[in-house]
């Protein structure tokens, strides 16, 4: 696939998405938002992918935020269409059914916080710097930053980043629990993908019911989402996966799960 914004790269079971415009941060235009549409479905159709890394190019920043110059010149209906866009795109992220990790390799501000919050996981080089700065914009976030971050590290927590725009360091998005791992810089990207490859080695179907009974599950009362759960046990037993896991586990050998 050709992406103008995207590099995409495959190792093994491992995807490897590149935001790819360092000259300006790898702020998020339109453009790149559409790519990540397409690179998203494609990883999702794709049964050889079972986990993917996000990243961003250079060593400066995974992404700072929406390509202000365009938003700058929005119209507001058609600023509220491009929310809506970017927020489908994001959820794409959220409910691939794969695990999807952030590599965050430096500035993760405003879109480039919300895209690492969409992801299933965040590891943050210990240079990284986390915000959600549109206040300082005179503007909000519009790919859903107001509500993962909220429902991530708590309404008061997210209240204090959202309103004062500051940044964070790495340590510090690592204690709220913005963040799930911060590692040296340099060794980001190898340990994101050794992360990437251990989910990979896991029953896909079993990860991909995981994935859904947590965020399905968030979003409905605590008796429906148990109810999910079960409902997604009794389908999840219904697995060759299952069968292979419970039999290794007993034969005391490592299973080999194929996603059937
Ligand atoms: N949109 C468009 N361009 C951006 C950008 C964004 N979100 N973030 C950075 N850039 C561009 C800068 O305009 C600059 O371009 P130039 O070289 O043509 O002047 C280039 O990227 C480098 O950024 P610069 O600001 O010079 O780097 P810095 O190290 O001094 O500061 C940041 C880094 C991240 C603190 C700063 O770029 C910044 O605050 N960016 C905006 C963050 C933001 O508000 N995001 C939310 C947007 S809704």
């Amino acid at each position: 696939m050709d992406f103008d914004n995207l590099l995409l790269e495959r190792d093994g079971a491992v995807a490897v998405i590149t935001v790819n415009r360092p000259q300006v941060l790898n702020a998020l235009n339109f453009s790149t938002i559409d790519d990540l549409r397409r690179a998203a479905l494609a990883l999702k159709q794709d049964a050889g992918v079972r986990a993917i890394v996000i990243t961003g190019a250079g060593e400066k920043s995974f992404a700072a935020g929406a390509d202000i110059n365009e938003i700058a010149v929005q119209s507001p209906a058609h600023t509220k269409e491009l929310a809506l866009r970017g927020q489908h795109v994001f959820d794409l992220f959220e409910n691939l059914g794969k695990p999807v990790i952030a590599a965050i390799n430096g500035y993760a501000l405003g879109g480039g916080c919300e895209l690492a919050l969409a992801c299933t996981l965040r590891v943050a080089a210990d240079t990284a710097r986390i915000g959600q700065p549109e206040i300082n914009l005179g503007i909000i976030p519009g790919y859903g930053g107001t509500q993962r971050l909220a429902r991530l590290v708590g309404k008061g927590v997210a209240l204090e980043l959202l309103l004062t725009g500051k940044q964070i360091t790495a340590a510090e998005a690592l204690q709220i629990g913005l963040v799930n791992r911060v590692v040296p810089a340099a060794r980001l990207l190898s340990d994101a993908k050794a992360l990437a490859a251990e989910l990979a080695g896991k029953a896909p179907i079993a990860v991909q019911y995981i994935i859904e009974a947590v965020n399905r599950g968030l979003e409905v009362s605590f008796d429906t989402g148990q109810f999910l759960e079960a409902t997604l046990f009794g389908l999840v037993a219904s697995t060759d996966d299952m069968r292979e896991g419970t039999k290794a586990f007993l034969e005391k050998r490592k299973p080999d799960f194929r996603g059937r």
